[in-house]
């Protein structure tokens, strides 16, 4: 199993250590534009590898496609992070070209490929990406409801004073400060509705902590986060790489789903060795709905400015 990792900034490099620490491929190829980045940050990762008992073998080069051919998942993390008091959205101006030419030189290499998309914004950039390259559907992923439902956790064991492995929960819509939709009525402790523990107010608190989750670490970072992001590439790379079939909500195109046409967004999907293997349609409840759909049209100003 070949992986690709382009970008070697700190998600990147992030993705590439969490996918080696668990040992399920066999090479991961880092790519940065930066001359020499990407070999001394594979070189730092590589003297890891005995101290936590990985095999996985990390290369890196600078701006050379041609070292990630026939690679079988690539991550795009290449752009440029948000700083503190930025929206997601104001990062197309520059990521937009840089995405745009990084998903045709991975796909020039590696035909094959399934391609997880997490340079932001993120679920316009997947949509790019579908228009880049013209992959069938199931073959590009956005990385954002992975992050912020883990985020959406965190939020969750701490009001609840519970240990993380207690909590389930799942954020849908677009990966925006303003277009997560944290899904408290179906969120549980141990299989018990949280709403049985926690008051309206509460939640409410935990839906809005969620939904700025990035912000606020990139206000006490001065960039955006990374712990996080990579440990959520990994795990939906992962269920990909071992064919898990996990259920997460990632960006995908939808054709009709949820009402919705012509637009990634986030929604659970099943992850196996086909890349999205289903999109699951959960039976949302009016509110939701009317959430989600808000978070589309916010979504689709954002791609329209690609025009
Ligand atoms: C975040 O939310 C990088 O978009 C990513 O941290």
């Amino acid at each position: 199993m070949k992986i690709t990792v382009v970008g070697a900034g700190a998600v990147g490099a992030s993705c590439a250590e969490y996918i080696a620490i668990k040992n399920f491929a066999s090479e991961v190829v880092l790519l940065d534009i930066k001359e020499g980045f990407a070999e001394g940050k594979a070189m730092d990762l590589m003297q890891t590898a005995t101290l936590n008992g990985f095999d996985t073998k990390i290369t890196g080069v600078t701006s050379d496609y041609t070292a990630t051919a026939g690679s079988d998942i690539c991550v795009i993390t290449s752009g440029i992070p948000r700083k503190p008091g930025m929206t997601r959205e104001e990062l197309i101006g520059i990521n937009a070209g840089i995405v745009q030419n990084v998903s045709a030189a991975l796909i020039e290499q590696s035909p094959e490929t399934i391609l997880v998309v997490v340079s932001n914004p993120m679920d316009t950039m997947t949509y790019l990406a579908h228009k880049v390259t013209g992959l069938p559907k199931n073959r590009i992923i956005g990385m954002g409801g992975a992050l912020d439902s883990a985020r959406f956790k965190y939020r969750l064991a701490e009001a609840l004073e519970a240990p993380s492995s207690d909590i389930d929960g799942m954020v849908i819509g677009g990966h925006s400060d303003t277009g997560m939709i944290p899904l408290t009525r179906l969120a549980t402790r141990a299989s018990v509705p949280v709403s049985e523990f926690l008051s309206a107010e509460r939640l409410e608190e935990v839906r809005e902590a969620t939904k700025v989750g990035g912000a606020t670490l990139t206000k006490l970072l001065g960039t955006s986060a990374w712990y996080a992001p990579g440990a959520a590439v990994s795990t939906l790379v992962q269920s990909i790489a071992c064919d898990q079939k996990k259920m997460m909500p990632c960006s995908t195109l939808l054709s009709g789903e949820y009402g919705l046409n012509d637009i990634c967004i986030g929604v659970p999907v099943i992850l196996g060795r086909n890349g999205i293997e289903k999109i699951v349609e959960l039976n949302l409840d009016e509110k939701e709905k009317a959430h989600l759909i808000e978070s589309a049209e916010g979504v689709r100003k954002t791609n329209d400015l690609l025009g």
